[in-house]
């Protein structure tokens, strides 16, 4: 029973990261004037530099997401339950700044991750298991140790868990069809 809710505490943590790594899949056919690549279509070593499907819509959007999660993480811990599960302690400054980094950090991490499969040469929207299952979690966890940095038990369980979560939800997006790819 520990165990399983030290797991919980460990995700609530971390929740903006996940809503940040959805969020330019959220708003993937709205906003479309934001949808310019970041890499403004550059190249290097004659393949895209990031590619075209990494957005400054998802990495506002990313940032956005985190940022409003934290926010409704700080609203819910004046209730003792949502204040037995953080780890963190969610003021209003904390929350926005804890979020931020996260959304930053994830869009970040997948961004990094989408540079190196360009260069070892898979075209973008094709999968490179298991680094686009936890580019994202990497990315939002460094970027928050500038805020808060949890005991080490938690950032492992973090980093186990998260993908495995995450690997269980794009299954369920796709046979619910709201996600064409699997993984
Ligand atoms: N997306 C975006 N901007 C970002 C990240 C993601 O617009 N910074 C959107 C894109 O529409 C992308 C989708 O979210 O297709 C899913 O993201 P992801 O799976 O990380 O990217 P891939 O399409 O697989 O591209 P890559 O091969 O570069 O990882
Ligand atoms: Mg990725």
């Amino acid at each position: 029973m520990t165990m399983i809710y030290e797991i919980m505490r460990a995700l609530y943590l971390a929740l903006p990261i996940y809503f940040a790594n959805m969020a330019p899949v959220i708003v993937k056919n709205h906003f479309t004037k934001l949808a310019k690549p970041i890499d403004l279509g550059m190249e290097f070593g004659g393949k895209p530099l990031l590619g075209k499907n990494k957005t400054f819509r998802g990495l506002i959007f990313g940032v956005l997401f985190g940022i409003v999660v934290a926010l409704l993480q700080f609203i819910v811990y004046r209730f003792e339950i949502f204040r037995n599960l953080s780890i963190f302690e969610y003021t209003l400054t904390n929350a926005i700044l804890l979020g931020g980094l996260m959304g930053f950090g994830a869009i970040f991490g997948d961004m990094t991750e989408s540079f190196l499969k360009r260069r070892i040469g898979i075209e973008s929207g094709k999968p490179w298991i298991p680094f686009d299952q936890i580019d994202f979690v990497i990315g939002g966890l460094l970027f928050s140790f500038i805020m808060f940095i949890p005991s080490l038990s938690y950032v492992l369980i973090i980093i186990v868990f998260s993908p495995l979560a995450h690997i269980a939800v794009n299954h369920i997006a796709f046979y619910l069809k709201i996600r064409k790819e699997k993984w």
